[in-house]
Formats: structure tokens, sequence, C-alpha cells
């Protein structure tokens, strides 16, 4: 399905500062928050919206207000640096999370932690700052799928070719929000030029 690079000023500006290896902690969960924020509009551009009646000062008026409820769910750890901005934005967003760790070796994902509200006819935005071979997305999407979501998007803030062709193949129907498109996995499965580990960057481990 649709893959969409994030095009604004600002999010090519704070990822050239994430990449930066001299980049501490404090500026780049900062860093982190903006992308994140810009990619959290992105992938909300279509939500549906239903009619409410309000009174202004002046008159009554049928305006519109969000049709149905969101849920965000980072993969942990590294995708608590994208949460902030979604509570902002949507104060009633539902938080779920889904533990994931790549094996360093392998790099293959093991799960160790699930913990999700209601997902059926919410629109569940699955959040995690690196789509690298894609094993960590693919499972956590399947999660999500099993325990009911229908109307699900992937939102990343770096993604490889081979992440993004995983996704695709997985899970057609999802659309992934990316900051930017790398050019390949190196042989530890890290993405090239990337920015490292993002959870080690993003907690000073
Ligand atoms: C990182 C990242 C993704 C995963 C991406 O997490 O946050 O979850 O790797 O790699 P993949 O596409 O090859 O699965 P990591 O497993 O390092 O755990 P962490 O978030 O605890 O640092
Ligand atoms: N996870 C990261 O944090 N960085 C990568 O480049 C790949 C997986």
């Amino acid at each position: 399905m649709a893959l969409q690079i994030l095009d604004h000023p600002l999010g090519t500006h704070a990822l050239t500062h994430l990449r930066d290896q001299t980049t501490k902690p404090a500026t780049f969960r900062t860093l982190a928050y903006q992308v994140s924020l810009l990619l959290a509009l992105e992938a909300t551009r279509d939500l549906a919206l239903r009619t409410l009646p309000v009174q202004t000062p002046l008159e009554t008026i049928a305006s519109r207000v969000l049709a149905s409820g969101l849920v965000v769910v980072p993969i942990l750890r590294a995708g608590l640096g994208m949460v902030q901005p979604f509570m902002d934005l949507f104060p009633d967003v539902s938080v779920g999370y889904v533990g994931l760790e790549r094996d360093h070796e392998t790099a293959v994902a093991r799960s160790y932690y699930c913990k999700l509200p209601p997902l059926a006819g919410k629109c569940v935005l699955c959040i995690d700052p690196m789509l690298a071979t894609g094993g960590s997305a693919v499972q956590a999407l399947s999660l999500l799928r099993e325990r009911g979501a229908t109307d699900l998007r992937m939102v990343c803030i770096v993604s490889a070719p081979e992440g993004v062709k995983a996704v695709e193949s997985a899970h057609p129907d999802v659309p992934i929000f990316t900051g930017a498109l790398d050019r390949e996995l190196n042989a530890k499965r890290y993405i090239l030029p990337g920015l490292g580990d993002f959870g080690d960057r993003l907690y000073g481990t």
C-alpha cells in the first residue's frame, strides 16, 4: 500500500540533527517529538468527522468533530519517544503497548509485553521510529490485527527499503508514514545512513 515520506522543512531540519552522532539525548528527544508531531498530522489527515451542532455567540451551526476514537501503540522501547505528540494533539487518544526487542545477532524481534485497549472500530496507529528489516513492525501489526484492528497505520521516523517491502508484503493494506526512506541495511541490519540505535540515543544507554 501507500508509502508516504514526510515533506516538511522542519522535518528535514530535525532529521539532520537526529542523525548527527554528537546530538545528546535531551536534544534528541525534542527532535524526535518534532518529527513525530509532523508525522502524526500526516497520518491522521483523513480521519473521519461527524456533524455536531454548536452554538456560537451569534448563531447555531452544524459543525464537525472527530468521529471515532484513536489508538496509538508504541513498540517498546524506542516507540515511547514518539507518543507525546499524539497525546498532545489528541487528548482522547488511548495508548496501548507492544514490547518487542531485536536479538543483537539475528535481528529477530522477541515479544515481551502487550497491553492493548479495545481496537475494533478505531483508527490504530502503530508507532516505532526505526523500520529496519520490518520484523518488529510486521509482528506488531499482526498482533493488532488479531486483537481486532482493521484501520491500521504504521508511523516511523526512518525506514529502510527492506522494512517497507516486508510490511507491504505482510500487510498490504497498511499505509506507512515515514520521516525518511534511507538507502539500505548494513550486515548487522542497521539502517544506512540511519541514526544508529534510536532507543540507546533516546535514553542515553
Ligand atoms: C529497534 C526499533 C524497532 C526495531 C526495528 O528496537 O525501535 O523496534 O529495532 O528493527 P526491525 O525492523 O529489524 O525489526 P530494538 O529491538 O533495538 O529495541 P528497543 O526499542 O528496546 O531499543
Ligand atoms: N533499530 C535501530 O534503533 N536502528 C537501526 O538502524 C535499526 C534498528
